[in-house]
């Protein structure tokens, strides 16, 4: 990053400069990706770090949304605007937890976890979406759009709520949990069920943006992507500015893993931290391009046909691939795919421990695991698991698991005669 007194935003295919206001979430010219370089913070290294520790302190305690929310207390890293245009709820101020059940089970005893589906709507989407409808509001748009596996449409539905702009989301129709459409529904967003799969959502959506003039609210857009830089300031912050050894997150249209590359480049050239941490980006094997590719060393760009019981990461060709391997290099990052049955077996231990998260989430743990297996992650170095949604985003895969189901949660209800004998042999089976 070179000294700017004003963000600029260019396009990373061609070069097309745009201004702060673009209404543009892809370049206009070639509908390559667009990258935003932030103005220069006022300050590097430990003053940095110590402008950004007192807004920290006690942010509960403080007056407006802004002040308290976990990503404008990053503002100068994020988008540089007047306070009246931000739309927040707040969002952010997640925590990171230690269960000794999580940590036995991936073989890793500092393992931590961040629980992203501690935002306003249960999903880290909350992060990025705050500063894409910011900027709706900013470039004057009458619309917003998005293509989603739920999490996405259900953020986006809540923030042009509350910015007072429609909504317009496209799901692929019979794919996604039932909390996450009935969410989007709830906050009002006008929904369509497409006849296809996300990634025919993701195409139709860009069209539409393209030819009908809505604005772009998937994590192409790259206002999204400064907002998510914040998981990694908010974590970063959290441990001290002495990052792990590790980070590990679900991978689906790569726009958490172009994110936190970014975040973690800008961090260690404006002195924030001076290690940089080893992205571990996890697929579902149903759904692993990004995972085939980073095998041959990222030689081919791959599609799939994606198909995984973690339908939040079911994407078969992700949009931000060229950033998401720019992040796994510059990190010197590895990429993961693990089995659904992982993926469950993770998800159940994480639930039984009383933290709980949604299977995409529960991939990051089943793939940290998985690499403590190969030997790749040390038993004795520090990592830091991303839990991205709430465990209620996806009610469904707890509750029709019964002994016959391929993935039987352990703790699946009973049903039992109104008596008090039928309770106590539940409960003798239950204290044994
Ligand atoms: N975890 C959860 C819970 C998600 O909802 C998603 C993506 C990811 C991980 C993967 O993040 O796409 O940035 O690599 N969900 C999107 C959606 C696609 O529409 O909600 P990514």
């Amino acid at each position: 990053m070179t000294a700017n007194n004003a963000m600029s935003i260019a396009c990373a295919s061609c070069g097309e400069t745009l201004s702060d206001r673009t209404p543009h979430a892809t370049c206009p010219k070639c509908d390559g990706l667009l990258d935003i370089t932030p103005a220069s913070p006022p300050a590097r290294g430990v003053e940095l770090q110590k402008l950004f520790d007192a807004r920290a302190s006690d942010y509960a305690m403080r007056g407006t949304a802004i002040q308290s929310s976990g990503v404008w207390r990053f503002r100068e890293l994020v988008l540089q605007t007047d306070d009246a245009s931000i739309v927040t709820h707040p969002e952010g101020n997640t925590p990171l937890l230690h269960r000794n059940a999580v940590s036995q089970y991936v073989g890793i005893d500092s393992l931590r976890m961040k629980h992203e589906g501690h935002n306003p709507t249960g999903s880290f989407k909350d992060r990025g979406m705050t500063v894409a409808v910011t900027q709706a509001r900013r470039c004057g748009a009458t619309a917003i759009a998005c293509a989603s596996t739920g999490n996405t449409s259900s953020s986006l539905a809540s923030y042009a709520a509350h910015a007072g702009i429609p909504a317009l989301v496209m799901v692929p129709v019979g794919r996604i949990s039932m909390g996450k459409l009935a969410q989007t529904v709830a906050y009002g967003a006008r929904t369509l069920l497409v006849r296809g799969d996300f990634d025919d959502c993701l195409r139709l959506v860009r069209e539409s943006a393209q030819s009908l003039g809505v604005y772009l609210g998937n994590s192409l857009n790259p206002f999204r992507i400064e907002g998510q830089k914040t998981i990694i300031f908010e974590l970063l912050q959290q441990c001290g500015w002495n990052p792990p050894d590790w980070i590990a997150l679900p991978a689906g249209n790569l726009g958490n893993t172009s994110a936190f590359g970014k975040a973690l480049r800008e961090a260690h050239e404006l002195g924030l931290i001076e290690k940089i941490p080893r992205l571990l980006s996890v697929q579902a094997s149903g759904a692993a391009p990004f995972a085939h590719a980073f095998a041959e060393d990222f030689a081919n760009r791959h599609r799939v046909r994606a198909e995984t019981i973690a339908t939040a990461i079911r994407i078969g060709d992700p949009a931000s691939w060229d950033r998401g391997v720019a992040a796994i290099r510059f990190t010197n990052g590895v990429v993961a795919a693990v089995s659904d049955e992982a993926i469950m077996e993770a998800k159940s231990v994480i639930d039984a421990s009383g933290v709980g998260c949604e299977p995409a989430s529960a991939a990051s743990v089943a793939g940290v695991k998985a690499l403590v297996a190969r030997g790749v992650i040390k038993p004795g170095e520090s990592v830091v698991t991303m839990l991205t949604g709430h465990v209620l985003k996806d009610p469904e895969k707890i509750l029709t698991s019964d002994a016959h189901s391929p993935h039987p949660h352990p703790s699946a209800p009973i049903e039992i005669d109104a008596n008090l004998a039928a309770v106590e042999r539940v409960l003798k089976s239950v204290a044994n």
